[in-house]
């Protein structure tokens, strides 16, 4: 009847009383049958029926069984086939213990441990006749414990109550529970005293009470607990003295008194326990000297006084202690210097003296295995180099009187880990042994009076991760073998005397999270390389002589103010200030006739420095490019035109002949040629060298050679450099046919290109007459541009940069060498807009690929704050406008100095000697009333604010009104 009911749908409360009439149908039957094995099974799915059992660990649990014997997580008596044990650890269940485990007559062991468990305990559950030891730790169980709880608690020996949330008092009936052995009733709520009755449980091994909010004294009696081997009262609120009695409990061997309020003297009677190897009383107030008799505990291994009122000079007998591997006195009052018998405390494995009074050098039995040297060390541990102390982790002497030098054979100590002396007065230089420690992590010295430098060998300890420094007097230069240290997460050697540049080597350190170099004198400027640290989550560099931009990037552009502040040269939103301008040395214009608003802020030292620095960077690209040039022979011939069907762009397909694929610098088999007219001129046999003769020129994108096709048109061919830096082949293509379609008289014309992953050719039209550059400052013997000439190519160029503006493209590069002459004297203006065909317009890449358009550069591109536009390219135009009048490049380099055209002509304009600066070649032929207005109009194209400058379509209307009327008739006639 039973088994066909679902039971699920039933609430526990109808299922019990169900079961109940089940069971006592049952116990009937079993009078005549079998013994009552179904009592198991019907107290498991009771107990089930109150469980949420999220992860089905209980899926086995069938009502529908015999026997639970094969349950999971249940063991029986094979004999008798009753459930003996019950072991549910972390099997997720949460929800209330029910009354069906009361059922178990036969279950020696419960452990329902690591769950999730709530609700109060049943008050009967001890009072199971066969229980041996229930474990319920690790729970969230609550409430109070019934006082009688344990009244008749069988032959219960072991019980945990651990980690739930128990409250109120510990029960008075623990006591008369003598079967136990194991309490532990740690990290509950209970409070209150200690019940007396516990006392009398001779049987008792271990008591675990830490943990709760117990208070009050230890009663007496406690030497009756003769078979305590371990007793936890950490962390309660325990008071008074430790009473004399625990010496007598001779076979304890773990005691835990530490965070509580113990007061008194320390009993005398404790020397007794030999058996004793953990003794904890920290975080208490015990007084009095660490007492002489300590060394009589012989078998400890931990012995922690930490934060208590100790005083006095540590005790000699510290060295009988030779199983000692933790040793903690810090926090304390303890002076004096360390005894010399600890050298024999040879297992240590740490060592804390930190925060006392202790005076004289650093123990030598420690940090100097010279004096080792041949001494015969009784101890069978100590291998190769005769050290004692190679097994210590941890040595913390921080904040004591310790003084003297810091010079120690460290390789003694090769397990260390952890080393801090700070806050001591340490003299002397940082050994360079340090290096030789493989395993430390943390090294402090900070707060010291060190002095030298940090020293190189700093980089052999590669397993750093937290390296404090700080608050010496430490000069020199941060060692660049730092970057070895790859695991550092914290440096900070602030306030001390560094000097020299942040080593490029720290942006490598990847895990860095806290740097102070803050309170030094170090100079230079940010490496970039600090942008790509992804942890950092602090960065203190201030109250230095550092300068220049901070470095770009998310942490960085979010830098607080304080943590850069004190250095005056370091620019940039964070510290309110714009950075100069890279290249050109900004013009100060007369602020009343300009409304230019930040001109003049610069120190002229600054910008000289930038400047020539700039050069400097300029010969070493030169150089590079140099290099390549006697390599660079490409033919681009056998390419065959397979098709030309569209008439606007017809991409053509090749494959290599022999002679291609013996370019050196061509690796795939055919590449893609696009002649934007679709005339099929570029075919059979075209022949193109690429060769040094036939170079015209050469820029930051790439290298233009002249050619001539099979038909006798001559084109000339770029070949870009920044072949690696080009986009992916589509966004390549879109961007060369949009730049395809931009046609203006004023515009050399993009006729096609040729595409391989590894070479990008473009070929526009050959413009015959040589570049403007070329005329103005090679210009030979009387052969120069008149000034009608010159203004006919200013205008021209303003035209066509107008044109690129209302296509919205932005030309990136104006020089007087892209800007051609045609055969009738017309300007034609190259080049324009290949900073599309990098990746992004990313800044850094575009300067250094402008560089050598030195001195036509905004000075936006310097300042990550301000957006580039099409101002740039207006203020590239000024320069040129500039640069024609004058004959004058715009940057002219003396042996000794460098002189900005800009400069020049604004002195000149406001001084009143405007005609003086005009091209010398023209003085007495050029109408003044035209050149002084067109220089002004350069000189409001190079306002250094972008907004300041005016547009194109604008420059190009002034200028036509700057051109006296009869020349204008003379040009349109
Ligand atoms: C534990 O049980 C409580 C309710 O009894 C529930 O709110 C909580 O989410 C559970 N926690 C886990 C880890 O299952
Ligand atoms: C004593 O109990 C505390 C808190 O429960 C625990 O952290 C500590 O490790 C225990 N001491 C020993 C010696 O087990
Ligand atoms: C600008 O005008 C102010 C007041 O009109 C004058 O004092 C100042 O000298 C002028 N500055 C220059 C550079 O001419």
């Amino acid at each position: 009847m039973l088994k066909k009911m679902k039971m699920e749908k039933l609430s526990p409360f109808v299922l019990f009383w169900l079961l109940l009439l089940a069971v006592a149908s049952f116990q009937v039957r079993s009078l005549t049958l079998t013994p009552s094995i179904n009592d198991d099974v019907l107290g498991l799915i009771v107990f089930k029926a109150d469980i949420q059992d999220p992860t089905r660990k209980l899926s086995s649990w069938n009502e529908d069984d015999d026997t639970p014997c094969s349950w999971n997580g249940v063991r029986c008596n094979p004999r008798l086939n009753r459930v003996t044990e019950l072991t549910l650890d972390g099997f997720s269940l949460s929800g209330r213990i029910g009354r069906g485990l009361l059922r178990l007559e036969f279950l020696r062991k419960l452990s329902l441990a690591k769950n999730n468990l709530s609700g109060t305990i049943s008050p009967n559950l001890a009072k199971l006749e066969s229980l041996r030891s229930i474990d319920l730790s690790e729970n969230s169980l609550s409430g109070f414990i019934p006082d009688d709880f344990f009244k008749q608690c069988g032959s219960l020996k072991s019980v945990s109550l651990a980690n739930n949330m128990f409250s109120g008092n510990i029960p008075g009936s623990l006591g008369s529970c003598a079967t136990l052995a194991a309490i532990d009733l740690s990290r509950n709520r209970f409070s209150g005293s200690l019940p007396v009755g516990i006392w009398g449980l001779s049987g008792l091994r271990s008591l675990d009470l830490s943990g709760n909010m117990l208070e009050g004294e230890i009663p007496k009696g406690v030497q009756a607990l003769s078979n305590l081997r371990s007793i936890n009262l950490s962390k309660n609120k325990f008071s008074g003295k430790v009473p004399d009695e625990i010496g007598s409990c001779l076979l304890l061997r773990s005691i835990d008194f530490s965070l509580n309020s113990f007061s008194g003297l320390v009993p005398q009677t404790m020397q007794k326990l030999s058996l004793c190897r953990y003794l904890n009383l920290s975080g208490n107030s015990f007084v009095g000297e660490v007492p002489e008799w300590i060394g009589e505990m012989e078998s400890l291994e931990t012995l922690d006084l930490s934060m208590n009122k100790f005083s006095g000079q540590v005790p000699d007998s510290i060295g009988k202690l030779k199983s000692l591997k933790v040793l903690n006195f810090s926090a304390n009052g303890l002076n004096g210097s360390l005894p010399a018998s600890m050298e024999n405390n040879v297992n240590l494995l740490a060592l804390d003296f930190s925060n006392n009074s202790m005076t004289g050098d650093l123990p030598r039995w420690i940090f100097n295995s010279e004096n080792k040297a041949g001494r015969n060390v009784d101890n069978a541990s100590s291998t190769s180099s005769g050290a004692s102390f190679q097994r210590i982790q941890v040595l913390d002497f921080s904040r004591n009187l310790f003084s003297g030098e810091l010079s120690f054979d460290i390789r003694a100590l090769s397990s260390l880990k952890m080393l801090n002396l700070s806050w001591n007065s340490l003299v002397g230089p940082v050994p360079g042994t340090i290096g030789e420690l493989k395993a430390l992590d943390v090294l402090d010295l900070s707060q010291n009076q060190l002095n030298g430098s940090i020293p190189m060998e700093i980089g052999g300890a590669y397993s750093l991760k937290d390296l404090r420094l700080n608050a010496n007097i430490l000069e020199g230069k941060i060692p660049t073998s730092i970057e070895k240290c790859t695991l550092l997460r914290t440096l900070i050697i602030s306030q001390n005397k560094l000097s020299g540049p942040i080593p490029v080597e720290i942006g490598k350190l990847s895990s860095l999270e806290n740097v102070d170099l803050s309170f030094n004198s170090l100079t230079g400027t940010l490496p970039k390389q600090l942008a790509n640290l992804p942890r950092l989550s602090s960065f203190n560099i201030s109250h230095n002589n550092l300068q220049g931009e901070l470095p770009a990037g998310n942490f960085f552009n979010a830098i607080s103010p304080t943590a850069v502040s004190g250095n005056p040269l370091i620019c940039g939103s964070v510290v309110n200030k714009s950075c100069p301008a890279v290249l050109p040395k900004p013009i100060v214009l007369n602020p009343n006739t300009t409304g230019d608003s930040i001109s003049g802020e610069l120190p002229p030292n600054v910008g000289h420095r930038r400047i020539v620095l700039s050069i400097s960077a300029l010969i070493a690209i030169g150089a590079a490019a140099f290099i390549v040039v006697g390599v660079i022979a490409i033919t681009v011939l056998n390419l065959r035109v397979k098709s030309s069907t569209s008439r606007s762009a017809a991409p053509l397909t090749f494959s290599s002949g022999e002679e291609f694929s013996r370019s050196p610098t061509t690796d795939a088999n055919s590449g893609k040629l696009v002649m934007f007219s679709g005339e099929p001129d570029f075919s059979t046999g075209a022949h193109a060298l690429l060769n040094k003769d036939c170079e015209l020129g050469r820029g930051g994108f790439g290298a233009v050679y002249r050619t001539v096709l099979q038909d006798g048109r001559s084109v000339a061919i770029k070949k870009l450099t920044v072949s690696s830096l080009v986009k992916s082949q589509e966004e390549f293509e879109r961007e060369v046919k949009k730049l395809g379609k931009i046609t203006h008289p004023n515009l050399v014309a993009l006729e096609g290109y040729y595409w391989t992953p590894s070479l990008q050719l473009l070929i526009s039209e050959f413009v015959s007459g040589g570049s403007l550059h070329k005329h103005l400052h090679e210009g030979s013997g009387g052969n120069y541009l008149s000034w009608h000439d010159r203004f006919r190519l200013i205008l021209g160029t303003a035209k066509s940069l107008a044109h690129l503006h209302q296509s919205n493209i932005i030309h990136y590069n104006i020089k007087s060498s892209n800007v051609l002459i045609d055969a009738s004297g017309e300007p034609k203006l190259g080049d324009f807009g290949l900073a599309r065909l990098l990746p992004m317009l990313d800044r850094y890449v575009l300067s250094s690929k402008i560089q050598s358009a030195l001195g036509y550069m905004a000075p936006e591109f310097a300042c990550r704050t301000v957006k580039i536009t099409e101002k740039c390219d207006v203020y590239g135009f000024g320069v040129l406008v500039m640069e024609v009048v004058t004959g004058k490049r715009p940057v002219e380099y003396m042996e000794d100095d460098v002189v900005v055209l800009c400069d020049i002509v604004r002195g000149a304009l406001e001084e009143g000697r405007v005609d003086e600066c005009v091209d010398g070649r023209l003085q007495g032929k050029f109408p003044v009333e035209e050149a002084i207005p067109v220089m002004k109009l350069g000189l409001i194209c190079t306002s250094q604010v972008p907004s300041n400058r005016p547009d194109m379509g604008e420059v190009v209307k002034i200028l036509e009104l700057i051109r006296s009327p009869s020349e204008s008739q003379e040009d349109s006639g």
